[in-house]
């Protein structure tokens, strides 16, 4: 049985005081929750005060929006896993289409750092999802598992499992149009008959894949009863405690 997981990708929101209600918001919201996890992924500067602001043992859970692979070093700007560690991140996004497509991350890079999260034992959420002229020229899952195999890259069934794949076709993200269940189950089913070819049924039936892309409160309860659709990574619906909250008591 897959725990449904539902988290909340800020982007560069919020400011040091919305960051700590928001999540403090939301906790409390959802507190006695225990059938879904759940995360907030803060800007890497509110992380700390999030943290310390957050119970712990609460169901909150704190994620970073990316990291670096490297372990320290000269590497101007970037952010290492202990250092997130350290601030008690406990997942982190890689490969976020905004990484992928306004920076320019690729899919080797993608997986050195998921490699170096998992490594510090860190959680990786590894996004993947096709562009809108991908989709038009029927790409959409050749893009997909080609992105999917090249993020897993390495990793064993043990490890595999550990990471909660993010499935965001880019046309859907920010844009209100939300995919279909119908899409979304499709790209879904896809994935995990790929994750079992990679490696074998039981590994593919264990690994969480969420969707994102406009998801929101009016379209949790459709998009979770799609049966390989197993949570949500949350933009925009992320950003208020009500519509969070209401989008894990839906789920619940
Ligand atoms: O990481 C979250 C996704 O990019 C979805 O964003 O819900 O604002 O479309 P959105």
């Amino acid at each position: 049985m897959r725990k449904p997981f539902i988290a909340a990708n800020w982007k560069m929101n919020t400011d040091m005081a919305s960051a700590v209600e928001l999540a403090g918001g939301v906790a409390k919201e959802i507190a006695g929750i225990e059938n879904v996890k759940t995360a907030v992924c803060p800007p890497f500067v509110y992380l700390q005060k999030v943290a310390e602001n957050l119970s712990h043992g609460g169901n909150l859970h704190l994620g970073a929006q990316d990291v670096y692979f490297e372990g320290n070093g000269a590497f101007t700007g970037e952010i290492s896993c202990e250092m997130l560690k350290d601030v008690c991140v406990e997942y982190v996004i890689t490969g976020h289409s905004e990484r992928r497509h306004v920076i320019g991350e690729t899919d080797e890079l993608i997986n050195k750092k998921t490699r170096a999260a998992l490594d510090a034992k860190l959680l990786p959420i590894l996004c993947i999802g096709e562009l809108l002229e991908e989709r038009e020229a029927g790409k959409t899952n050749a893009v997909v598992a080609n992105q999917v195999k090249k993020g897993l890259a390495g990793f064993s069934a043990a490890e595999a499992v550990e990471i909660t794949l993010a499935y965001e076709p880019v046309w859907a993200i920010g844009t209100g149009k939300t995919a279909t269940s119908e899409q979304a189950q499709e790209v879904h089913a896809m994935i995990r008959s790929l994750l079992a070819e990679m490696y074998d049924q039981a590994t593919a039936e264990a690994i969480i894949i969420q969707y994102g892309g406009s998801a929101k409160p009016a379209n949790t309860e459709e998009l979770m009863s799609c049966p390989d659709v197993d949570g949500l990574l949350v933009g925009g619906a992320g950003l208020k405690v009500e519509s969070f909250s209401e989008m894990i008591k839906i789920t619940s």
